[in-house]
């Protein structure tokens, strides 16, 4: 079938092209999209920060109905309604643990436009393939994804709002509630509050954090940080030493946790050394290089750093707590939504870049 779909053509060039989608496969459904969120990832792979093939049909956070199920599916009819999360193989050993997140294949699965049962699913006009991000490409009215991807949600709710449960809220809320696992009274910082961080705040609420601070250097951010949950905010630019600040907040002790969501390298020796003794930071960023004294932050303080991949979360089970926690009004990922026509999609990556919008919400109809 005809769709239209946004494609990185080249490094940093995203257009909204006609191609030709495939059928759904052994296990795939055909998903008629509503919306898709942006997430970080999106302008990460446009720009090559992770070498992906390129052309790719970008977008990995979409809601949709499924409107055709492929051979084999189980799970899934036409009519559904799904939140389009991250892929998995389902046979590796993390996989089959339950760890989906930790799948032997997921970064070919993620970053190299194909599917798990070989290929991709969208040819140009030329008959040249053309990649789907996350195995999903939903930066389009129509997309196919594995059943293993698409988690079914109550029709009765409007899903617009929740494309981040897909990755970004997923990935904050599952780094606090799946990795840190904090207890009532807790303390955490939260470096850079977009979506991630944002959700990271909801969760450390959720899970009655006490002290719950947040770093970033938008002013903006910094009062919606305030409205998630965060009992302090850091203006990183205007204060020197964010360690200090950190310090003098929990009492000279540190924070029990720290996120890393900024994808600011210069903010992770900070967030170490925020930390208290035998605190847990987890990084979710591609912050890139930088020079940490090891034994120095590490060894003495009996501190552990962390890296996850979506929050450590598996989606089937995830999603739907998220989604409750939602309904319950105790996750509000809807504050954070600027919603944008698809064809203003340049847009919104704009507003994303320069802070205006937190988690812009493209839509299909
Ligand atoms: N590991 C995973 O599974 C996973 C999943 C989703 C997103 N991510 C990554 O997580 C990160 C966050 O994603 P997002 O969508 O929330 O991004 P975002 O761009 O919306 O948020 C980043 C925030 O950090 C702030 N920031 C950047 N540099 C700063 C600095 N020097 N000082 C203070 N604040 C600074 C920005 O103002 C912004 O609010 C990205 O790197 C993204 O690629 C990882
Ligand atoms: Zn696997
Ligand atoms: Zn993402």
């Amino acid at each position: 079938m005809r769709i239209k779909a946004a494609t990185a053509v080249e490094k940093g060039v995203l257009e909204i092209r006609e191609l030709e989608l495939g059928e759904p496969r052994q296990g795939e459904v055909l998903v008629k999209l509503a919306a898709c969120g942006i997430c970080h990832t999106d302008t990460s792979t446009l720009n090559l920060v992770v070498p992906s093939p390129l052309p790719m049909v970008l977008g990995h956070e979409g809601v949709g109905i499924v409107e055709k199920a492929g051979p084999g599916v189980q799970s899934l009819q036409p009519g559904d309604h799904v939140i389009l999360s991250f892929p998995s193989c389902g046979n590796c050993p993390s996989c089959r643990s339950g760890k989906p997140y930790a799948c032997d294949t997921s970064s070919e699965l993620f970053f190299n436009g194909i599917y798990q049962s070989g290929g991709t699913r969208i040819k140009d006009d030329e008959g040249r393939d053309v990649g789907s991000l996350f195995g999903q490409g939903s930066f389009a009215d129509h997309c196919i994804v594995s059943e293993r991807s698409a988690v079914k949600v109550d029709p009765e709710v409007d899903m617009k709002p929740l494309c981040s449960l897909a990755c970004g809220a997923q990935t904050g809320a599952g780094a606090v509630l799946n990795l840190m696992k904090p207890t009532p009274g807790d303390s955490v910082a939260v470096f850079g509050c977009g979506a991630v961080g944002m959700s990271a705040i909801m969760a450390a609420k959720l899970a009655g954090c006490s002290t719950i601070i947040g770093v970033d250097a938008v002013p903006s951010r910094l009062d919606m940080a305030l409205e998630c949950g965060a009992t302090h905010v850091i203006n990183g630019k205007e204060v020197p030493d964010i360690a200090a600040e950190i310090l003098r907040l929990t009492g000279g002790r540190g924070t029990n946790f720290a996120l890393e969501s900024s994808g600011a390298a210069a903010l992770v020796p900070p967030m170490l050394n925020g930390l208290a003794k035998e605190g847990l930071a987890v990084i979710v960023s591609f912050a890139g290089d930088v020079e940490l004294n090891m034994s120095m932050i590490f060894v003495g303080s009996c501190r552990t750093l962390a890296g996850t991949v979506e929050g450590a979360a598996e989606p089937q089970t995830f999603i739907p707590k998220l989604v409750q926690f939602y309904k319950e009004g105790r996750f509000p990922v809807d504050k954070l939504a600027a919603y944008y026509p698809f064809d203003q999609i340049h847009q919104a990556f704009a507003d994303s870049a320069s802070g205006k919008s937190i988690k812009p919400i493209l839509l299909f109809e």
